[in-house]
């Protein structure tokens, strides 16, 4: 197995002139262990994106590396598949057509036409193949692109916040589906996400962000097998660990009003 990610001091500044500056990312470093599933969480605009896309190779850092197997990431590859965060899709192709655009590009859509299949029905568009992305929900819209980043069969996944327009029941299920996607075809996987409840129940380590410009602020490892229950006693103490960190937990202990 492969597919090990490492971000080594790594720091991206946008903006030409001083005035413009924006720090997104400032001395970031942590290890991705091959076959893990990782979650970025952290205030909204402290540079998740920004990290997964440096990760993908589509952002060149100012400062610091990121390497995946040893090998240096300069520009993106098809050992790293990205699901993002709007879903991206051509509005003049199908979603069917936008599903195998990366194996055409690649010339090996012949050999993968019943994998493309495959990934249509596991995220749920059996039925929409000649849809165009206009006529579905964004909820589908991401799936779709899902079923894009894994078509290709990456050894890593980019997740950009993957399940973030779907509703809750839908969600859990398409966690599930990620969970069992990873175990058959053993990807490293690294999701942004806001649902702290959604990085513990699928994650092996949370690297939570500091507010920008972002650090790593904690790495927790989540000691939990699959599958997880949410009502488990450990599984609320991973949530509310989490949640102090971000400075959500509430404050229990110190009841100022009682209804
Ligand atoms: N291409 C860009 N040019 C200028 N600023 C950018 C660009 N991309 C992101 N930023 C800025 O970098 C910061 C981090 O953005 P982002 O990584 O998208 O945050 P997050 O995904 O955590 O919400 C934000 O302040 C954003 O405005
Ligand atoms: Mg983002």
């Amino acid at each position: 197995m492969s597919g090990k990610i490492q971000i080594e001091n790594l720091s991206k500044v946008f903006g030409e002139n001083e005035s413009e500056k924006v720090v997104a990312l400032d001395g970031v470093t942590a290890e991705i262990p091959e076959g893990s599933f990782v979650s970025l969480i952290g205030p909204s605009g402290c540079g998740k994106t920004t990290l997964l896309r440096c990760i993908a190779g589509l952002e060149t850092p100012t400062d610091g590396t990121v390497t995946v197997d040893g090998e240096k990431v300069t520009k993106p590859g098809s050992d790293r598949g990205f699901a993002f965060q709007q879903a991206n899709l051509f509005p003049w192709l199908s979603i069917k057509d936008n599903i195998s655009f990366g194996l055409r590009a690649r010339g090996i859509y012949r050999q993968r036409k019943d994998d493309v299949q495959k990934f249509i029905n596991l995220v749920g568009l059996k039925g929409f193949e000649k849809s165009f992305p206009h006529q579905l929900s964004g909820g589908m819209n991401q799936r779709a692109s899902l079923a894009r980043a894994l078509v290709g069969h990456p050894k890593i996944l980019l997740l950009d916040e993957p399940l973030g327009a779907l509703d809750a029941f839908t969600r859990m299920t398409m966690q599930d589906e990620l969970l069992r996607i990873r175990h058959e075809n053993s990807m490293t996987m690294v999701m942004v996400t806001h649902d702290v409840d959604e990085a513990v129940y699928l994650s092996d380590y949370i690297i939570v962000m500091t507010p920008r410009p972002a650090k790593v602020e904690k790495i927790i490892k989540i000691e939990m097998s699959h599958p997880r229950a949410r009502s488990q006693d450990v599984f609320l103490q991973y949530r509310t660990e989490i949640l102090k960190i971000l400075n959500y937990a509430g404050k229990i202990n110190e009841v100022e009003y009682s209804i």
